[in-house]
């Protein structure tokens, strides 16, 4: 990849810095600057002369924010650089990947549109919300996965006849793949979730597939923990052993952490698409993969 700068977005300076180390290519670092009613304002460093930019920049809390950003970035490096591909480590709006309840709008593919007008010529993320916000993009976008370095990390665990679960059916490819690299059973419980409401109910298992077992619990993501306490809860409730989470991108929010500890799950491991204390594994080889497979 000579000719290519890493731009480092404000929301994930660690991890571009990193990519660029596993690519070995000059770091661009960018100023953020808040003004008093909300506006950013970036201005990007300078660098060598390249042909083409990766421009990093996650979109986690604050959402709207952080993709006002990336974008701005995008478009202020389109007029320094020939060639400019988004790297958006966490992708947000990816859940509002179709139209659920009549009216609502599509916004994975708002956003998509948005980074294309933006300047960005391709978009490389990490395992995306689904494959249909990832088929919303109208320019060539890749997903990389973290599945197969959580898989390792809790290989190497001294676990009771591991059981992988996802939380939902939707996530069932994710487990499989995990549970196949950890060389144990899984399964996917089956998650109700109120459209209206946003609460959600989650199916008991057969409790003869769980019981005694330690559970290692596998999501794309944790936002509000919902997903996760709701699972745990019904898993001990079907007598299993101890309640692991694993996820790509660790949101956390308001409180969960804590609440998380209190729903029993005895540990959190995420990537670090996502800042944050649980985040253990390093995706920045898995990115720099992806980047220069397409
Ligand atoms: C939903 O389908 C996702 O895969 C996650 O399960 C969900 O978004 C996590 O959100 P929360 O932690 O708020 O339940």
């Amino acid at each position: 990849m000579n000719g290519t700068v890493v731009v480092a977005g404000s929301a994930s300076g660690d991890l571009a810095t990193k990519l660029a180390g596993k690519l070995d290519l000059p770091l661009i670092e960018t100023r953020l600057k808040i003004f008093p009613d909300g506006e950013s304002k970036i201005t990007l460093g300078s660098g060598p002369a390249a042909e083409r930019a990766l421009v990093v920049q996650g979109m986690q809390p604050p959402v709207d924010s952080n993709l006002i950003r990336s974008l701005l970035m995008v478009a202020k490096a389109k007029e320094v650089y020939h060639d400019v591909t988004a790297v958006v480590p966490y992708m947000g709006y990816a859940r509002q990947d179709r139209e659920f309840l009549p009216g609502e709008v599509v916004a994975t593919e708002v956003v998509a549109e948005l980074f294309r007008a933006a300047g960005a010529s391709r978009l490389v993320t990490v395992d995306i919300h689904s494959k249909m916000a990832l088929d919303r993009f109208k320019l060539p976008a890749r997903s990389a996965t973290a599945i197969p370095l959580l898989a390792e990390h809790f290989s190497g665990l001294d676990l009771k006849d591991p059981l992988a679960v996802s939380p939902d059916a939707g996530g069932s490819g994710r487990v499989e793949k995990f549970a196949g690299l950890c060389g144990c059973d899984h399964v996917s419980l089956e998650k109700r979730r109120d459209r209206v409401t946003g609460s959600i109910n989650v199916l008991a298992p057969r409790p003869d597939i769980v019981a005694e077992r330690d559970v290692i619990l596998v999501d794309d993501m944790i936002s509000t923990g919902g997903s996760m306490i709701k699972a745990a809860e019904t898993l001990r409730g079907c007598g299993c052993g101890r309640v692991f989470a694993a996820c790509t991108h660790a949101l956390l929010l308001d409180g969960a952490a804590e609440r998380l500890a209190e729903a029993g799950i005895s540990g959190v491991v995420s990537s670090n698409t996502v800042p944050g204390p649980t985040c253990l594994i390093d995706v920045s080889a898995a990115v720099a993969a992806e980047l220069m497979a397409g």
